[in-house]
């Protein structure tokens, strides 16, 4: 009898050494960086641990144990003492974020440390920029975008990534950094699951939404416009994020532009498993396990996710 094309697949399939031998997605370690949220008080999330807000010691702890797990890459992100109008903790010298990398540089050469750039955990409006009147002024926050981004690279990061969405940021940033690293959020959309990340940070907008400047969910020729203004203006590493409702963004930003790609598997996608799992529903790791290695299969080359330490022994 004729084989069918199945069988021939399933032969691949039988052995576990067959599978790994021709497995076409692989996930690693060197893939994963794990956010981390510096504060000057310790804030637990026992129900979302990642998402706990640590001090500057304790933020050494943690990385002193992501790096014992073999994590190999942070991004930052910092709840200032005070917030103002114009978000001044996310640039000042002594920011919670510079504190972070000052103590941080020193004793990890090792670890990378990225830094996420926006105004809204440090505006009392909560906004990604600066609003003037009652709405966000895109040319008066490039200023302070960019003046977050230097002071980040003063204090010690090795790269930054620009979140606000503000148009022309990473251009604002080349101009002040014309050797710096940029990994830009380029197709950021105005998303349901940055729920828990907003309580972390504490950056929900106290007024409207961000629907003005983050990107319309039915939109996909809309991200590779974006990513084409990030490219032009000086963008090493794209992003698209959130991860998941999006991978049809991943891949089609994957196959047009050659610059390696970001994808941020945001708190809401990593709550979603974690709840299913609580209620019984399904395995915490395998559902994570599955869910990065689609988000590497649609093309994100680094994934930036709340699992990495988690997931470190199983990788
Ligand atoms: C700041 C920023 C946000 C996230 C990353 N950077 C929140 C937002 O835009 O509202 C979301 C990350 C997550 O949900 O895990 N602009
Ligand atoms: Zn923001």
């Amino acid at each position: 009898m004729a084989s069918f094309p199945v069988t021939r697949l399933r032969r691949l399939r039988r052995t576990g050494m067959l599978r790994d031998l021709v497995r076409e997605t692989t996930l690693s370690l060197e893939d994963l960086v794990q956010p981390l949220f510096v504060a000057p008080d310790e804030l637990r999330n026992d129900r979302l641990p990642p998402l706990t807000r640590r001090t500057v010691e304790g933020t050494v702890r943690e990385c002193e144990e992501l790096l014992r797990a073999g994590v190999k890459a942070v991004m930052l992100f910092g709840i200032p003492e005070e917030k103002d109008d114009d978000g001044s903790g996310a640039w000042i010298a002594d920011g919670i974020v510079q504190q972070a990398l000052r103590a941080l540089r020193p004793r990890f050469p090792e670890l990378l440390l990225l830094t996420d750039v926006c105004l809204c955990e440090y505006t009392t409006h909560g906004h990604c920029g600066v609003v003037r009147g009652d709405d966000v002024d895109n040319d008066a926050s490039l200023e302070l975008i960019a003046r977050t981004a230097v002071s980040h690279i003063e204090a010690g990061a090795d790269a930054v990534c620009p979140s606000d969405m503000m148009d022309g940021r990473v251009g604002a940033i080349r101009a002040e950094l014309p050797d710096t690293p940029i990994i830009a959020y380029s197709a950021k959309y105005a998303s349901a699951f940055y729920g828990p990340f907003r309580e972390a940070a504490g950056s929900a907008p106290s007024f409207g939404d961000r629907r003005g400047y983050q990107m319309d969910p039915g939109n996909v020729r809309e991200a590779l416009r974006e990513c084409a203004l990030d490219v032009e203006e000086g963008a090493d590493m794209l992003m698209v994020k959130p991860a998941l409702p999006y991978l049809d963004v991943l891949r089609a930003v994957r196959d047009r532009f050659d610059l390696p790609l970001a994808a941020f598997n945001v708190s809401g996608e990593y709550a979603l498993v974690k709840a299913a799992a609580a209620a019984g529903d399904i395995d915490e790791r395998a559902g994570a396990l599955e869910t990065l290695t689609s988000i590497r299969r649609a093309g994100a080359d680094v994934v930036i996710t709340y699992w990495a330490k988690e997931l470190a022994p199983y990788l």
